[in-house]
């Protein structure tokens, strides 16, 4: 199997780039067979994340700048980079990773934080069933969209002024998404994704040098932490037990015995109490022992211990 120049052509059409030309710099690569099926077994073991065949042009135009930046002429020569310097394993993984992220994404989901969560959780901490620290896991977070959102519902219902403690973790295998993340600042156009009431309480908009950029503010900056993670790893480093875990967008890259494992795996930081949310295309059907779903996409343990809430932290 190879990809066909053909390939290439319908991808470079399909950014914008015409057809029938290709970018000046751009020299069109071939993948054969086994060069394929060693990157898939190699991107499957490291991240979990499974190509399959008709995914060999995408791969191909993820890998390409990387084989120009190492000026390599073919892929067998990157995957010799790639298996003996772990910054070019890091690289790769940044190039393959689908990064694609919105503010309050699956609006449903936070409608039902909002509207059946939060009131049980304010109720439990007024009548003293459960303490008002609250901590969330955003588990592929990309560019940090996800947790500053939660960020932003979170603080707006339950404000410290209540006595309410809010910690979020964020992780992802992508190094460059990190970073992105870390430094909170996005194109303006992204500041269409949150409502007014949001973008004025704890967005800041760019002067100056920074014009056209939209920044997280201090007060939902602070209430955020970022770490490399990769959820193919047999354990995870990451302490304590959470309230809610985002895990949303991301099972999708995984076959279902990973993301069987991956999802075990995260069921065990989660509290008794707790909700897993997963993305639309997500289906855990097949855990259906292990997770009760209270709406689609968004689980519980389907046998919750006895214990109270907040006895795991
Ligand atoms: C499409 S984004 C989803 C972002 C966000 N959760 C959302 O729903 O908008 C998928 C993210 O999963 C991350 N990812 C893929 N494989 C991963 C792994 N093995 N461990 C951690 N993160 C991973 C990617 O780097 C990417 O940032």
């Amino acid at each position: 199997m190879g990809i066909l120049d053909s390939d290439l052509e319908e991808m470079f059409a399909r950014s914008g780039e015409g057809t029938g030309v290709f970018p000046f710099d751009v020299q069109p690569k071939k993948i054969t067979e086994k060069e394929f099926t060693s990157f898939q077994q190699l991107i499957h073991h490291i991240s979990g994340i499974w190509l399959p065949p008709a995914k060999a042009t995408l791969l191909v135009g993820r890998l390409l700048k990387r084989l120009r930046i190492r000026g390599f002429s073919s892929f067998d020569e990157y995957y010799g980079a790639v298996t003996s310097e772990p910054e070019e394993l890091t690289e790769m993984l940044n190039a393959i990773s689908t990064n694609e992220t919105r503010f309050f994404r699956e609006p449903l989901q936070f409608e039902f934080l909002e509207q059946r969560i939060l009131p049980q959780w304010k109720a439990d901490g007024k009548s003293g069933k459960r303490s008002r620290r609250i901590r969330v896991w955003s588990a592929g977070c990309s560019t940090g969209q996800e947790p500053y959102s939660l960020a932003m519902l979170l603080l707006h219902h339950l404000p410290p002024s209540d006595g309410w403690e809010i910690e979020i973790i964020a992780t992802d295998l992508s190094t460059q998404a990190l970073e992105t993340a870390m430094d909170a600042t996005w194109e303006i156009a992204k500041a269409s994704e949150i409502s007014d009431r949001y973008l004025k309480a704890f967005m800041l908009k760019g002067y100056g040098e920074q014009e056209g950029r939209l920044k997280a503010g201090p007060e939902i900056r602070q209430l955020v932490h970022f770490f490399h993670l990769n959820l193919n790893d047999q354990a995870y480093f990451i302490s304590g037990k959470f309230d809610l875990i985002f895990c949303r967008n991301v099972l999708i890259y995984f076959n279902v015995e990973t993301r069987t494992q991956i999802v075990r795996r995260l069921l065990q930081f989660l509290l008794p109490e707790g909700y897993l949310f997963a993305g639309h295309a997500e289906s855990l059907h097949t855990m259906c022992g292990e997770l009760r779903a209270v709406m689609p996409t968004i689980y519980n343990h389907a046998r919750r211990p006895g214990q109270q809430a907040n006895a795991h932290r």
